[in-house]
């Protein structure tokens, strides 16, 4: 079965909807470890109320980006993970973490990219005046939420929209793209071609 870390910073509830989805069987992948730069995130209790491994590595123990990231890559090794899912880690990863993990690190971020990258992407499609947004996974690569797209979702925007229900709305559109994406991931059917991906069709039951 292959292993992921989930990486997180925050509340967790994109964590909850990979539990949630192993939970019921509709991913067949082992969480190996949940992983955060912050020791009061509350993704970490997540973790613990379902028995999953937890690391704590504060970032502000460490001199600089490279350091942090050489403990992390110590730590993440340690578990033989095959794919490390940033599921709202507030860290910018530097070339020495994503060339380690080369195409093996899957994000989600909470806009339509590649419109509004990097942070408040909801006040960010708020500002902008935008009619739709919603949020896409994809693969990490060195820019910030540029890697090649696995799954959008598209939801409204209205016009009594606040960053919070906005930002409510597209969570609920993250909590089912992420499992299925790692759902491609985990049955192999996501080919990397370029800054594309191909996604291959579900293998039929062998009789
Ligand atoms: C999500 O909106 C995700 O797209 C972004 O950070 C937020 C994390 O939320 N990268 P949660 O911690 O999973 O609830």
């Amino acid at each position: 079965m292959k292993k992921i870390a989930v990486l997180v910073s925050g509340g967790g509830s994109n964590l909850q909807s990979i539990i949630d989805a192993v939970e019921e069987g509709y991913l067949n992948i082992r969480i190996a470890v949940v992983l955060s730069n912050k020791e009061e995130a509350y993704g970490l209790s997540r973790a613990r109320d379902h028995g999953i491994p937890t690391e704590i590595v504060r970032h502000g123990d460490f001199e600089n980006r490279e350091s942090f990231e050489s403990k992390l890559i110590d730590v993440l090794d340690g578990y033989g993970v095959d794919l490390v899912v940033l599921a709202g880690f507030m860290r910018v990863l530097t070339p020495l973490f994503v060339g380690h993990y080369n195409q093996r690190i899957m994000n989600i971020h909470p806009a339509i990219l590649p419109s509004f990258p990097g942070t408040h992407a909801q006040k960010q499609a708020l500002d902008y005046g935008v009619r739709f947004s919603g949020c896409t996974t994809h693969f990490v690569d060195e820019g910030t939420d540029t890697g090649p797209i696995i799954i959008q979702a598209v939801v409204p925007v209205l016009p009594e929209d606040t960053e919070e229900s906005l930002g409510s709305r597209i969570l609920k559109e993250e909590h089912r793209i992420f499992p299925e994406s790692l759902k491609l991931w985990s049955e192999d059917r996501l080919v990397i071609e370029g800054r594309k991906i191909r996604i291959l069709p579900e293998k039929p039951l062998e009789a």
